[in-house]
C-alpha cells in the first residue's frame, strides 16, 4: 500500500476521478508507454482524419509556415507542449534548419517514453538542432516557463491537444500561455474543426477497436500501477458526440454491476450496472470559436493554414 507521502499525483487524480458522483479519469493519463504505443496505431488508423490532415497541411504548407511563425529575432526558442513522438514537428523542423536559423527546441511532454523516442529520432535526422526536453505536465513546466524572461518564442500545441481540456482547464491553459508570452511572441495550434458527426464518431470509434483498446488500457494502467483488479472485459466502450456544442465524448461503461480494488490506495470503487467513467472530451472548433478564442486571451490570429477538406486548421496567432 502507497503511505501518504508516497501518493503520486496519479493515484491521487484517480481516486478522486473514480469517487466522484460522476465517474472520470483524466486524459493525460492515457499516455504510459503502452498508451503511446496505440496512440501511434491510432494516428496511422485511416478514420483517424486528424493526423492526417494535420499532415498534408504541414507537408503541403511547411515551408509558409515556418516562415510566417518564426520571430523577428533571433535566436529564439520553440517550445512544443505536449509533443508526442513529434511526427509533424519533424516537417517544421526541416524547413527551420534549412532556413539555418539560430534557435532551440523544447519539446514537453508527459510521457518520458515519447520524449525519448523524439530526441533520438531528431539527433539522426538533424544532427545540429539544439534540443532542451522537459518532462512532466505541461501545467507545471509553462509555470516554470513564464518565470523565465528569455528570447522570443514560438510556441506549438499541435493535433487538436486544446480540444481535450474542459472548460476550466482550457481557461488556466490559455492564461499560462498567455503569461508565458510577450508581444510579438507567436502560437501554432491545431484545432480540428466541427464537422459531420459521421466522420468525428468512426474516428473515435474505430472498426478495428483501437481507441476501445486506447480507453482500456487506462484501467490497465490503474492495475499495474495501483495494484488494481479492473477486468476490462467488463467494461463497454462509448462515444457520443454533440453537433451544437462540437463535443465528442468517450465513456468506458460497467457491464455489470461490480466492485474494483485499488490495492495501493486500500479502496474499493462500486460500479452500477451500465455506470459511466467519463474518460475524455475530444472538443470540436469553427473559426468563430478560434478568433474569440485567440481574443478573449491577448492574442491575434495572424494566419489559418487547413486541409484540402476544411477539417483540420492550424492557427497561427501573435501576442498583441
Ligand atoms: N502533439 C502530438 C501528440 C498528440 S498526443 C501530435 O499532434 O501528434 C497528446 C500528447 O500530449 C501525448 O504525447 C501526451 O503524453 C501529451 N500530454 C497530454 N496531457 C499532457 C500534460 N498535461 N502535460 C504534458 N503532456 C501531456
Ligand atoms: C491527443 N488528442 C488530441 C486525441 C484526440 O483526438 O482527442 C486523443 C485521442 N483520443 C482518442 N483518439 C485520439
Amino acid at each position: 500500500m502507497l503511505t501518504k507521502e508516497k501518493i503520486s499525483p496519479f493515484a491521487t487524480d484517480t481516486l478522486k476521478g473514480l469517487t466522484a458522483q460522476n465517474k472520470y479519469l483524466l486524459p493525460k493519463y492515457f499516455y504510459d508507454q503502452n498508451g503511446s504505443k496505440i496512440f501511434q496505431q491510432i494516428m496511422r488508423m485511416p478514420q483517424y482524419y486528424p493526423t492526417d490532415c494535420e499532415m498534408e497541411i504541414f507537408s503541403r504548407q511547411g515551408a509558409a509556415i515556418a516562415k510566417s511563425m518564426i520571430p523577428a529575432q533571433s535566436p529564439f526558442e520553440m517550445v512544443e507542449l505536449g509533443s508526442g513522438d513529434g511526427l509533424k514537428t519533424k516537417i517544421l523542423l526541416k524547413a527551420l534548419t534549412q532556413m539555418q536559423l539560430n534557435f532551440t527546441y523544447t519539446p514537453v511532454d508527459i510521457s518520458i517514453h515519447a520524449l525519448d523516442e523524439l530526441e533520438s529520432d531528431l539527433q539522426k535526422q538533424f544532427p545540429g538542432i539544439k534540443i532542451k526536453k522537459k518532462a512532466g505536465d505541461f501545467f507545471q513546466i509553462m509555470k516554470d516557463l513564464a518565470a523565465q524572461n528569455g528570447s522570443p518564442k514560438v510556441l506549438l500545441f499541435l493535433g487538436s491537444n486544446i480540444g481535450n481540456f474542459m472548460s476550466e482547464e482550457r481557461d488556466v491553459f490559455m492564461k499560462l500561455l498567455s503569461s508565458m508570452t510577450t508581444r510579438g511572441d507567436k502560437v501554432l495550434i491545431g484545432f480540428d474543426r466541427k464537422k459531420s458527426p459521421d466522420i468525428i464518431s468512426e474516428a473515435y470509434d474505430d472498426p478495428a477497436g483501437l481507441t476501445r483498446d486506447f480507453n482500456l488500457n487506462h484501467l490497465l494502467r490503474i492495475n499495474h500501477e495501483l495494484d488494481a483488479d479492473f477486468d476490462i472485459a467488463q467494461f463497454y466502450h462509448h462515444t457520443s458526440y454533440n453537433p451544437f456544442t462540437g463535443a465528442m465524448k468517450s465513456y468506458l461503461l460497467s457491464k455489470i454491476e461490480q466492485t474494483v480494488k485499488l490495492g495501493a490506495l486500500n479502496e474499493k470503487i462500486f460500479f452500477g450496472k451500465w455506470e459511466p467513467i467519463f474518460m475524455e472530451l475530444s472538443q470540436k472548433f469553427n473559426y468563430d470559436d478560434i478568433h474569440l478564442l485567440a481574443r478573449e486571451y491577448g492574442f491575434k490570429v495572424s494566419q489559418n493554414f487547413t486541409d484540402d477538406k476544411n477539417y483540420f486548421t492550424d492557427s497561427l496567432w501573435i501576442k498583441t
